[in-house]
């Protein structure tokens, strides 16, 4: 059989693993890429290719072996100048090589988000130097929130009570950051209400919405996630202008997590993925089309109908806490088990071969028919906490 579209998938994690089971199911040939052998999404494909994605050469060299219809980039850390040149070249980037681009750094969207396009954001100023950063702090004011303009997951972001703070964020920061600019963000810390991720998609008959996430950080990484978010009308509204605004700037189709603070019925914008978003792992049980499905189905450029959550959901993940390779993931029943019948419980093992210290090993899902969205976090939470690391040696 001939493949709907052959899709070379750029990083290979939880997130594109469910990426290329509904690629699968679609009728696509994927090859998985990452920078170890036996990554989760390249369990499920049809192929894989193990190098780095920062390898320009290696980057190039793939595409041109596989000919892809699309290239979907699963993660940030991407030689992106590549997949400028090769669509400059006739080659499908998804959502675009400039959404890609500009993502990647914070300074890039942020320019576009506040200077270009005139959305609300934190008061910020960026630093390329300890003195720079101190002459930011001094103007903005604490607590102050200090971040690499190349890094995701929270890595080397601090929080600055005091001026005392500055050296020590800076050198956070400089430890924590992602290729070889040296620069911080400095923003302003906003003390809100909520926080949410809008799932929006961009798509062949224009921008389409999921029900808002609600989630919870912790170290700059999320725990849990539920949906939907109670939030204003007003709210609502404003965080999907605001995301029509950027998804429209960035191009292309596909689906974007545009994450918003909130507080009362003011929505300050955050920043965005051009791709499935980590948080939206609850759609995996909340939506009948989920994030992964409606990114393959923009990206193939098939119909989007409407998308709804029809009962409280939520997701609740479990971490490793030590490096090991000889382990094995243990409670699954337990877990699976429906506190009552009004709950339904799922979960995703994502396979990935060895632990480390928070490193995200599965998710456990939670749904409620006729319950809150609380009802759905504490299902969710208390089935990840039935599931367990049973780690050997
Ligand atoms: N200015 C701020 N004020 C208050 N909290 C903030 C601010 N900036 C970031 N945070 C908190 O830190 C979390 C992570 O920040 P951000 O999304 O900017 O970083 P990230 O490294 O890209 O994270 P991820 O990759 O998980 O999305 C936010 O979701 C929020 O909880
Ligand atoms: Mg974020």
């Amino acid at each position: 059989m001939t493949p709907t579209a052959k899709i070379l998938l750029l990083g290979s994690g939880e997130l594109g693993r469910e990426f290329v089971i509904s690629a699968k199911r679609l009728g696509c040939h994927v090859v998985a890429c990452d920078s170890y052998d036996g990554a989760p999404a390249m369990q499920v494909a049809d192929a894989r290719e193990v190098f780095s994605m920062l390898d320009g050469d290696a980057l190039r060299a793939a595409i041109e072996k596989h000919q892809p219809d699309h290239i979907v980039p699963e993660v940030e850390a991407i030689r992106t100048e590549i997949l400028a040149e090769v669509e400059a070249g006739g080659f499908h980037v998804v959502p675009s090589a400039r959404a890609a681009q500009l993502t990647m750094n914070r300074d890039a969207i942020r320019d576009l988000a506040a200077s270009e396009l005139g959305l609300k954001t934190s008061t910020f100023e960026y630093a390329t130097s300890r003195e720079e950063l101190a002459a930011a702090a001094a103007r903005i004011g604490f607590p102050l929130v200090v971040k690499p303009v190349m890094s995701s997951s929270g890595k080397g972001q601090s929080t600055v009570g005091d001026a005392d703070g500055v050296d020590a964020a800076w050198d956070y920061a400089a430890a924590g950051m992602r290729g070889d600019r040296l620069r911080v963000i400095a923003e302003a810390f906003i003390d809100f209400d909520y926080e949410i991720t809008l799932l929006t998609v961009r798509h062949k008959d224009g921008v389409s919405f999921c029900p808002p996430i609600g989630h919870r950080q912790e170290r700059g990484d999320y725990r849990e996630s539920w949906q939907p978010a109670a939030m204003s009308g007003a709210a609502l509204q404003s965080a999907q202008d605001m995301a029509t605004k950027v998804v429209d700037a960035l191009g292309g189709h596909g689906i974007f997590g545009v994450e918003f603070f909130v507080k009362g019925d003011e929505v300050i914008f955050s920043e965005l993925s051009p791709r499935p978003h980590d948080t939206g792992m609850v759609t995996l049980i909340s939506q009948e089309l989920s994030e992964f499905d409606l990114h393959a189905r923009a990206i193939l450029g098939l119909p989007i109908p409407a998308i709804v959550a029809p009962d409280a959901s939520a997701s609740a993940v479990l971490l490793a806490d030590r490096d090991a390779e000889d382990f094995a993931i243990t409670g699954l029943a337990d877990a699976l088990t429906p506190p009552n019948a009004q709950t339904a419980v799922d979960a995703r093992i994502f396979g990935k071969p060895v632990t480390r210290p928070y490193r995200r090993m599965g998710v456990a899902l939670a749904k409620v028919a006729g319950g809150t969205t609380d009802d759905a976090r504490a299902a969710a939470v208390s089935a990840a906490a039935r599931l367990a690391i049973a780690y050997r040696g």
